[in-house]
């Protein structure tokens, strides 16, 4: 269960967050839990995760190590302040930010060699879906943004089927519409990298999770796990995602 807080939170607000998140998610044995704060937070919540399970990330990252690159933060950063996970290519980056497959690639191949887990966002925009192409959309971002990676590296990622049209909007995708989608990325996964490596993907559902939608969505086939962006910015409602079975 990871929350992307996007750009949301100051560092008082990251340390009261953890102060209250942290007994509720005491018990939870059953899932990883990731929260990806904006850079600013990240040493405060490494700093208030220490101990826990919670693992931190950041929202993004640039491919090179170090370099005359104003404004970016590399893998060998993240890694080094003890960041363990990081997100890629999330919609808002394609679209605010134009990344392209590629960029979603060198990124992807970057996070990896910093022992990064890449948490790798595909998803169609609601014109696609109403135009029928979310099939293609999401075998073009899977080609483009992960399958030129070498069986070893793909091993290591987590995806995220995130449909732009259910970002932010309070339209969640149906259990079925969203399983129907990981099933076709599940099916491009075995294709390229074979059937064990296909079930052993941990393929992500995001957009509008909230905690009375959770259950429904992590019991359908091929769900994994959830990114969630809006209701991870509050502990308890968070907590209720990470606790969905209980
Ligand atoms: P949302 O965002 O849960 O607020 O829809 C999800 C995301 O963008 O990762």
């Amino acid at each position: 269960m990871a929350g992307n807080w996007k750009m949301y939170k100051t560092p008082a607000e990251t340390h009261s967050f953890f102060e209250e998140f942290k007994p509720l998610v005491d018990g939870a044995k059953h899932c990883e839990i990731v929260i990806c704060p904006p850079f600013p937070n990240l040493h405060t919540a490494l700093k208030e995760a220490r101990g826990t399970s919670i693992a931190v990330g950041a929202q993004n990252l640039y491919w090179g190590r170090e370099g005359a690159v104003t404004g970016e933060v590399s893998g060998h950063m993240l890694q080094s302040a003890g960041c363990t996970y990081v997100i890629v290519g999330h919609s808002e980056r394609r679209q605010y930010f134009n990344e392209t497959e590629e960029d979603v690639l060198r990124k992807t191949i970057a996070a990896l060699d910093y022992g990064l887990t890449a948490i790798v966002c595909v998803g169609e925009k609601l014109q696609e879906r109403e135009s029928g192409m979310t099939e293609g959309v999401l075998i073009q971002q899977f080609t483009g943004g992960i399958g030129g990676l070498a069986s070893d590296q793909f091993e290591k990622i987590l995806i995220a089927y995130e449909p732009v049209w259910a970002i932010g909007t309070g339209k969640t995708a149906t259990p079925a519409i969203a399983s129907e989608a990981h099933a076709i990325i599940r099916r491009e996964a075995a294709q390229r990298f074979g059937d064990l490596a296909a079930s052993n993907l941990r393929i992500l559902y995001g957009g509008s999770v909230k905690p009375d939608n959770c259950g429904s969505l992590m019991n359908a086939a091929d769900i994994d796990g959830a990114l969630v962006g809006g209701a991870s910015l509050d502990p308890q409602s968070f907590a209720k995602i990470v606790n969905y079975m209980s």
